[in-house]
């Protein structure tokens, strides 16, 4: 379910798994875009309607339901389909609630002894001025509950955290900014780790590296994300194990003894700190565009993984598997993206990007009334190439790119450039 970069990726994978190659499964998408719908049959299916959902799932047979983005899980769509012995592939709403509730999330890393910001949870103006006393600037403050990532402000000073705190109690995230988190600054880079887990075992999912400022060398406004590439090599064994260890594996077993079990992919925002890896959030599904790296990787059976965690049995089955090369995606947006990206734009030269092992993933794309490709929403395109390194990857990904016709389109220029100014050292 869904429509995005992330859930292409996620049924060009599911098209390959022995359940539909082999077991005479059908893919579905709903309601998809015109990648998908070369991959899956495309149905008409509203998120928010769960009775519709489950109805169709029953009519069909679905055996697993994998749910792309956050806001039908957060709202409860995996339990409606459980309570109808849907097999799904997501948490329930109140396990949901690590990406749903910022404040519920802190309060969890409290108990648990989790490495995170130091925090207060406000719900009121006068509250958060108050605390904000508490803090050193920058000032992090962030809207409690969903808000398309762009519910957090790093605030430079006392005036502009007390402008922002105004304007965040006065609706700007509407029911989302009824609360607002505090957060202390953390300093260090950026990385996002992934974990499959059924509630008991917990299995590493791999790293990347999301670009999510929309201008060149992290400038500018924040985005859903401009590009990714996987694995991130910051994130070394090493602390990988400590992520589990320290980060991953007291969340998944404080949310099963406090009678929230979480089921489906953990995504950890992680602040590689002096002090070691912290958390900086919980997503409760795929990052987009890091699914499109993750599964670019993958070499193991994808259906056959997230049947195993919907149906509690993770444990039984051969660990997910990835190459050990890199995969780099580039974001294709529309002019004006963020804030009012433009609609309609004519995209060409696809198969001629797809040469050689690239991967197109479809994201806001549709198909015009003469059946030609345009562009229908914020980000449109995820360039997708693999590389022996960051540096390789990188390179094949923008040769694609530049073989695309996309004249209403823009992207970034310096996707991984991390990890190509290290590897340019070594
Ligand atoms: P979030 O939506 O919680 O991931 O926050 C969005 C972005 O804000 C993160 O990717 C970080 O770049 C930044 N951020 C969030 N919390 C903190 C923090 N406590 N310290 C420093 N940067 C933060
Ligand atoms: N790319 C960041 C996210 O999916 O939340």
């Amino acid at each position: 379910m869904g429509s995005g970069g992330r859930e292409h990726a996620l049924a060009w994978k599911l098209a390959q798994s022995r359940l539909i190659t082999h077991e005479g499964g059908t893919l579905y998408a709903a309601p998809g875009n015109p990648g998908i719908a070369k991959l899956a049959q495309v149905v008409t299916l509203d998120t928010a309607d769960h009775a519709g959902v489950a109805a169709f799932c029953l009519e069909h047979r679905i055996g697993l339901v994998v749910v792309g983005p956050e806001a039908p899980l957060v709202d409860g769509l995996a339990d409606a389909l459980r309570a109808e012995f849907i097999p799904v592939f997501g948490p329930s709403a109140s396990a949901a609630r690590l990406e749903g509730s910022k404040g519920f999330t802190k309060d969890l890393c409290e108990r648990a002894g989790i490495p995170t910001a130091g925090y207060v949870r406000t719900r009121s103006l006068a509250d958060a001025e108050a605390a904000l006393g508490r803090f050193q600037p920058p000032y992090v403050l962030k809207a409690d509950g969903l808000a398309a990532g762009k519910g957090v402000v790093i605030a430079a000073t006392l005036s502009e955290a007390q402008d922002a705190l105004a304007e965040m109690f006065d609706g700007r995230f509407g029911e989302a900014g009824a609360e607002v988190v505090i957060e202390e600054f953390m300093v260090g880079e950026e990385a996002s780790f992934f974990a499959l887990t059924d509630g008991a075992t917990i299995v590493p999912f791999g790293s990347a590296q999301d670009h999510k400022r929309v201008g060149e060398g992290d400038t500018g406004p924040n985005t859903g994300g401009m590009g990714a590439y996987s694995p991130a090599p910051v994130l070394d064994p090493i602390l990988e194990g400590e992520v589990m260890e320290k980060i991953i594996a007291p969340t998944v077993k404080t949310m099963a003894d406090e009678g929230n079990s979480y089921s489906g992919v953990l995504f950890a925002g992680l602040m590689l700190t002096a002090q070691g890896p912290k958390l900086i959030e919980y997503n409760c599904r795929f990052g987009d565009p890091e699914c499109q790296v993750l599964m670019m990787r993958m070499e193991s059976d994808l259906g056959e993984l997230l049947l195993a965690c919907a149906d509690n049995r993770l444990a039984t089955c051969e660990p997910p598997h990835f190459a050990h090369d890199t995969a780099l995606t580039v974001v294709m947006a529309a002019k004006g993206y963020p804030s009012t990206p433009q609609k309609g734009g004519a995209i060409g030269g696809i198969e001629e990007a797809e040469q050689g092992g690239i991967h197109v993933f479809h994201a806001g794309t549709a198909r015009a009334a003469d059946g030609s490709l345009v562009a229908s929403g914020g980000r449109v395109l995820n360039v997708t190439a693999r590389g022996g390194n960051v540096t390789e990857a990188q390179a094949a990904a923008y040769r694609a790119v530049d073989a695309l016709d996309f004249p209403d389109g823009f992207c970034r220029r310096d996707i991984g450039w991390r990890e190509v100014a290290r590897e340019a050292k070594t």
